[in-house]
């Protein structure tokens, strides 16, 4: 392993009826709250007039903002960050999945600087202060409501990059299995493909004898393949719900990556292509993941076939381990498309026409990835097997 220091401050509130929880979190900062929500899910699952009978009840002066996009854009933290300014603002609560969450975060950091919010997310300007921020989550992948990261588009530029702080701790984050019941089934792909990408990210890594992470990061995949077929069938059951959604948090939470540093090249391209194209990131993923572990594959052979005998159930006998490690990856090309997972570009009708400019906008801050580190001839070979 790594030598490493391991933080995470967010208090994880989980399980039916834990907003009641709100009651004691929030009349520790203050009483003027911004409220940060999406299109309008919450309004119709009866969340939103939940959380605006408790603030209420504790006559907090409630200010909000609603329709973060998925993919969510500057432009719209730079409206939150303007009311928190103008409203003086003492804390705020997201309500809803990772877009919602990554539009708080920047709206926190924000609001303590008097540059733009987008120097932020280039990495101009250092975070050095935040506004306090809980979350309530809506919808099982990013693992944003218990790490410091957040993920920002701007539409004009047609980028979109992650950005991190430690000042971006959710102070606390409520995950109650039956607000994600309402996900339609879609977006529940999605966010699947996401956690298991997460842990994907972190399996393959820069470190040597991670015995104890290989085998959590094993379980919860193995949790997930499991879970999903069942949870698809049906999306109104709180152990299969609350089983994924304890997933998407320890997938992404750190404890998976302690003692080593994970590749997320994978994570890199996607961006570029949902800046481009505005595609849903764990569309995305399902698309490119396993053309980055075929193109990947002899860098560590026998780390792919760990993967496919323990998680896919591949047999080894009499094989080399480089064919035990393709076995693994079409067993796992073949559960993505079970699960009605998108599996080529085309299935957005994407082609080929911006391939160089999704070349460039991957490659902007250099070679990357830690398992191996991709040039732009890597990053070309892997669009061109996702087409
Ligand atoms: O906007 P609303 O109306 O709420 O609808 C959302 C949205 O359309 C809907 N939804 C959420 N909860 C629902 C629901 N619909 C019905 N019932 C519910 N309970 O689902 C749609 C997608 O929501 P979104 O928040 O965009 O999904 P997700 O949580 O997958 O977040 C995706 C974003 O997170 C970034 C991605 O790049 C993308 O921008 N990521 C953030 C990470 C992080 N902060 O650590 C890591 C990830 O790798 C990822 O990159
Ligand atoms: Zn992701």
């Amino acid at each position: 392993m790594n030598n490493f220091s391991f933080y995470n401050p967010v208090r994880l509130h989980f399980g039916k009826g834990q907003i009641e929880q709100l009651k004691q979190e929030l009349p520790k900062f203050g009483r003027n709250i911004l409220v940060v929500y999406g299109g309008g899910s919450i309004k119709k699952s009866g969340l939103y007039d939940e959380v605006m009978a408790i603030l209420e009840e504790l006559k907090m002066n409630v200010f909000e903002i609603g329709g973060v996009e998925p993919n969510p854009r500057v432009e719209t933290a730079r409206k939150g960050i303007e009311i928190c300014k103008k409203e003086s603002i003492d804390l705020i609560l997201a309500v809803g999945g990772g877009s919602v969450i990554d539009c708080t975060k920047l709206i926190a950091a924000g609001a303590k600087i008097d540059e733009d919010a987008w120097n932020i997310v280039i990495k101009k300007v250092q975070v050095t202060d935040a506004l306090p921020f809980g979350t309530i989550l809506t919808l099982a992948a990013t693992g944003s409501e218990m790490n410091s990261a957040s993920v920002i588009s701007n539409e004009q530029t047609k980028e979109k990059y992650g950005w991190g702080s430690p000042y971006v701790f959710p102070t606390f984050s409520i995950l109650d299995p039956t607000y994600t019941f309402t996900v339609p089934k879609n977006h529940t792909v999605y966010g699947m493909v996401d956690i298991m990408s997460h842990v994907f990210e972190q399996y393959f890594h820069d470190a040597t004898n991670t015995p104890v992470t290989d085998e959590m990061c094993e379980g919860v995949l193995r949790t997930v393949i499991n879970t999903a077929p069942k949870l698809l069938e049906d999306l109104e059951n709180y152990e299969l719900r609350e089983t994924i959604l304890l997933a998407g948090t320890v997938g992404l939470n750190g404890f998976l990556s302690i003692g080593s540093r994970g590749d997320w090249a994978t994570h890199n391209i996607e961006h570029s292509v949902s800046a481009v194209y505005d595609i849903p990131h764990g569309g995305g993923l399902a698309i490119i993941f396993p053309n980055w572990m075929k193109h990947n594959v002899s860098v560590n052979p026998e780390r792919f076939a760990q993967l496919a005998v323990r998680v896919f159930h591949v047999n080894p006998d009499g094989k080399s381990a480089e064919q035990v490690a393709l076995e693994g990856i079409d067993r796992l090309r073949e559960f993505w498309n079970s699960i009605g997972a998108p599996s080529r570009l085309a299935d957005y009708e994407i082609d080929g026409s911006q391939l160089e400019v999704l070349v460039e906008k991957s490659m902007v801050n250099g070679p990357f990835g830690r398992f191996k580190k991709l040039q732009a001839e890597d990053v070309r070979t892997i669009l061109e097997m996702s087409l």
